[in-house]
């Protein structure tokens, strides 16, 4: 197997290309891949301050990695889930590498600042984990990008990730959902404009990218995702893409260019005000995170295994 740049012995074998790459080259198809994914998407200028929503796991500590290298101005925000040891290993990941390149971390913990987790999140409103899990983050990334001035909140989504979750969105025919499914949303209605610059990257290929350079990530899934519908439609995806190198770019790439477009109409948030509590940008009286933040109030810690338990198998136990 030899580089396709420079026919030196190869590393990895990316199909859906047809190339074989040595460490330099994967590394720079990697970084290539990124800056093709913000040009052809608006997704940032040069002298964008940008705040990139790490986990962790590899493809955010990938994606701030490949930002850093390229010149961006680009700190980390993580916030604390409450997952047992997952948060504290992903936690120690994330200050591990961002203290190797001496960036700014700032880290937000659910229980010591808003008073609950996710499992008691989970526990106390009756819905999945990922549920509580998604909406404090989308809130946190976005306030801590609003209050303190960012232009941009970069998250790790990859190739994978998009085309599950068109996959899952196409399934059931959610119209809006599609409308909303780009890689870049620009800013508006007091939310910050939000990009994911790995949209072309599998996470087989973050992964290697994180092991050539040395960084150390999060390796377990979340345990919380057990039952996760979207690791089914992952698998199905790759298990065609072994069949067929190259049919799951296409699917969600195909999308992108010919579709999407499509469902524009769709899109809108409506009119939105302010979350009477907080003063985030919401279509309620009191946005999402903070029913959260009342809901779990004066509730007791819920442990993490006996909320797995309840969703294992994708289905509530009674
Ligand atoms: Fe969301 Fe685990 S519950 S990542
Ligand atoms: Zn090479
Ligand atoms: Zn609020």
């Amino acid at each position: 197997m030899k580089c396709k740049v420079c026919r030196d012995a190869a590393v990895i074998d990316i199909r859906r290309h047809n190339a074989n790459f040595c460490e330099e080259h994967f590394i720079r198809y990697c970084q290539q891949q990124v800056l093709r994914a913000i040009h052809d998407y608006d997704m940032l200028e040069p002298d964008d301050r940008v705040l990139v929503a790490v986990s962790g796991g590899k493809d955010s500590l990938a994606i701030w990695d490949i930002l850093l290298d390229n010149g961006w101005k680009a700190d980390g925000v993580y916030v604390g889930l409450g997952i047992g040891t997952y948060s504290d290993t992903s936690l120690e990941m994330t200050e591990r590498y961002a203290r190797s390149r001496e960036v700014e971390l700032i880290t937000v913990d659910l229980r010591a600042e808003h008073g609950f987790d996710v499992p008691t999140a989970s526990a106390e409103t009756g819905r999945v984990p990922c549920s509580a899990c998604g909406i404090s983050k989308r809130h946190l990334f976005d306030s801590t990008a609003v209050s303190r001035g960012y232009d941009a909140v970069i998250t790790g989504h990859n190739l994978d990730d998009e085309a599950a979750v068109l996959f899952g969105n196409v399934m059931s025919w959610q119209t809006d959902y599609l409308g909303r499914q780009r890689p870049m949303l620009p800013a508006r209605d007091g939310f910050p404009k939000k990009a994911k610059p790995l949209m072309r990257l599998t996470e087989r290929e973050t992964a290697a990218y994180c092991v050539l350079r040395g960084i150390e990530y999060q390796i377990d899934e979340c345990p919380m995702a057990v039952g996760n519908k979207h690791l089914a439609y992952k698998a199905a995806l790759n298990d065609l893409d072994v069949e067929s190198p190259g049919s799951k770019a296409a699917f969600y790439l195909g999308f992108l260019q010919r579709a999407v477009d499509r469902f524009e109409g769709d899109s809108g948030r409506g009119d939105l005000g302010q979350c009477a509590r907080c003063g985030a940008p919401t279509d309620a009286a009191v946005c999402a995170f903070c029913r959260i933040v009342q809901r779990t109030e004066g509730a007791a810690a819920a442990p993490v295994e006996v909320v797995i338990k309840r969703y294992a198998g994708g289905r509530r136990r009674p």
